[in-house]
């Protein structure tokens, strides 16, 4: 009885059937249409040496086939690569259906624990029966991720073995920018070597950084902005209730802020700071903290000494000094992993040993902590909101000395991340998932190589969301990383002059001295459509 309602939840979302596209419904139908598409980057023609034999391919829009193409047994690996972002299990479960409806012959097998099983040739076949338990579920733990980067020659051969003795058509990879990097360069090497696996990119990230032309978000992004929304709304009727303390609410999201965009959206808070708009203007953390400060002052002439402030967790890289800094430690750091405090110190340009040196202890053994595989800081273990704290309190401190603030300050910490990478996934995500995946099995079906996934209309019904795919390296340009240029998916950052960004900044002023807080709620999975279908409100300013 009491596992029953334990379960309950995921029982009956195992039970939810996804809507998918009216165009793919019967997939041999459907053939592939091709559309020139070039690479804007002005480094193409370096772009073009390292990937000869993919560069320049086409646009794909998914067609009604006239004449139908043969279907055969396909044999197709698929792995989750980087952070989990809630549907990916749904990509899996569409991928299979779509490979069974192609030819009911065809297989579907998992590598485990991301990149790193595809190098090691650690995988096992997926079945329908294991595949019900996991579809609309949350979480990527049917066969895990992993953040190994494919790059040497011996990953690339260990890779290829695999796949050639698996006999894959194709080789799926769910992944975000440096996912879909890793895919191009498989694509690539699999074609230099005369191998028949087709490599798919499927766009995956709560950060939604993984957006451009044709992408118009990634997923996993809906689901983890709800379920932050939610938290921050809870947090803001807490505040307004209590009348006691500033709750600085970091969220997760890498160097992009999309996601601090949309909870704001969501829950109109009375600050939120914009990491590409701090990088545009080059304000400093000295300008950040007065900025909070005035906020704190005025609304405690009000008598309001409460509020809710949110910071991207990418912010202190756009901070102008912090990212030179940054810059300058990842560089040290490539040469030498793990260095000392000190040999990073005597190894920093003045300027940047002057900005590091105003930092506090905690906040600068937190920059000096491991890049990821890919060289990436790992922003989200660098806790920017108690280094904010920090700088306000020490600020607010001198003012009320001078007599300038009569207040009181006492803050509350927060960070919202991992709750919402997991989590059982929105309709949205599930139906955007479930897409993505039949997809996948039709440019495999169709022997293309190289193409990241994308669905066009998301504002609409799923049933009538047009889908097709674009060329993976169209999408790359090159970045320093582990203090090397490499060829990488550039990410898509907050558009400063696009809808989105251009509405919440006319409202953001208005949510400062006033209190205008929403509260979203948790995601509804049934019941009334405004509820259960509501997609990102960034995606629905932005595509109207
Ligand atoms: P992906 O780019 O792989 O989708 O990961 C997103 C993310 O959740 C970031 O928002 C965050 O900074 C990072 O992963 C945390 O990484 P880890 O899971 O390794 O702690």
């Amino acid at each position: 009885m009491i596992e029953h309602l334990q379960n309950a939840l995921k029982e009956k979302r195992s039970a939810f059937l996804p809507k998918r596209p009216t165009l793919l419904l019967d997939l041999l139908q459907v053939g592939l249409a091709e559309e020139p598409y070039h690479n804007p980057s002005s480094d193409a023609a370096g772009l073009k040496a390292l990937f000869p034999l993919t560069f320049d391919r086409p646009l794909l829009r998914a067609v009604v086939n006239r004449v139908p193409k043969a279907a055969k047994p396909l044999r197709v690996g698929v792995f989750f690569s980087g952070g989990q972002a809630a549907g990916g299990h749904n990509v899996i479960a569409g991928l299979y259906d779509a490979l069974k409806l192609l030819h009911d012959k065809s297989t579907l097998i998992g590598f485990l624990d991301g990149p790193g099983g595809v190098v090691a040739g650690r995988s096992r076949e997926l079945n329908a029966e294991e595949l019900h338990r996991y579809r609309n579920q949350g979480g990527f733990d049917l066969i895990g991720s992993g953040r190994t980067k494919i790059e040497t020659e011996e990953q690339l051969q260990a890779a290829h073995a695999h796949v050639q003795k698996l006999e894959l058509d194709g080789l799926v990879v769910i992944g975000g920018d440096d996912s879909n990097t890793n895919a191009a360069v498989l694509a690539e090497y699999f074609q230099k070597v005369g191998c028949k696996t087709r490599v798919i990119g499927v766009p995956k990230t709560i950060d939604g950084d993984l957006k451009n032309a044709m992408v118009a978000t990634s997923f996993g992004f809906d689901t983890a902005c709800k379920v932050y929304a939610e938290i921050i709304g809870n947090i803001a009727r807490d505040a307004l209730s209590a009348q006691k303390y500033y709750h600085f609410i970091r969220l997760m999201g890498r160097s992009a802020s999309h996601i601090a965009l949309e909870c704001a959206l969501a829950t109109q808070p009375n600050y939120t700071l914009i990491g590409e708009e701090v990088s545009q203007e080059k304000r400093t953390l000295k300008q950040i903290t007065d900025e909070i400060a005035d906020l704190i002052c005025h609304r405690a002439e009000l008598g309001k000494n409460f509020g809710v402030i949110l910071v991207p967790e990418g912010l202190i890289e756009f901070i102008p000094e912090m990212g030179v800094l940054i810059g300058e430690l990842n560089q040290i750091l490539a040469a030498q992993a793990g260095a000392s405090i000190e040999t990073v110190m005597a190894k920093l340009t003045p300027a940047s040993l002057a900005c590091f040196k105003t930092l506090p202890e905690v906040i600068q053994k937190q920059l000096l902590l491991n890049r990821d595989p890919h060289g990436n800081v790992q922003v989200s273990l660098i806790e920017t909101e108690k280094l904010l704290i920090e700088t306000v309190s020490q600020e607010l401190a001198q003012r009320a000395k001078s007599g300038k603030y009569k207040g009181k300050f006492a803050a509350q910490n927060h960070f919202l991340g991992y709750e919402g990478r997991a989590a059982f996934p929105s309709n949205f995500d599930c139906h955007y998932c479930t897409t993505l995946g039949f997809i996948a099995a039709l440019l495999i079906h169709h022997e293309r190589s190289g193409y990241m996934c994308f669905v066009e209309g998301l504002t609409g019904a799923p049933a009538s969301w047009r889908v097709g795919a674009l060329p993976l390296t169209a999408l790359m340009r090159v970045e320093m990383r582990k203090g090397k240029e490499k060829p990488v998916i550039q990410k898509g950052l907050v558009d400063l002059k696009g809808p989105a960004f251009t509405h919440f900044k006319k409202q953001a002023q208005k949510w400062m001295l006033e209190d205008n807080y929403c509260f979203p709620g948790p995601i509804q999975f049934f019941g009334d459509p405004d509820l259960t279908e509501r997609i990102p409100l960034t995606l629905l300013l932005e595509q109207g």
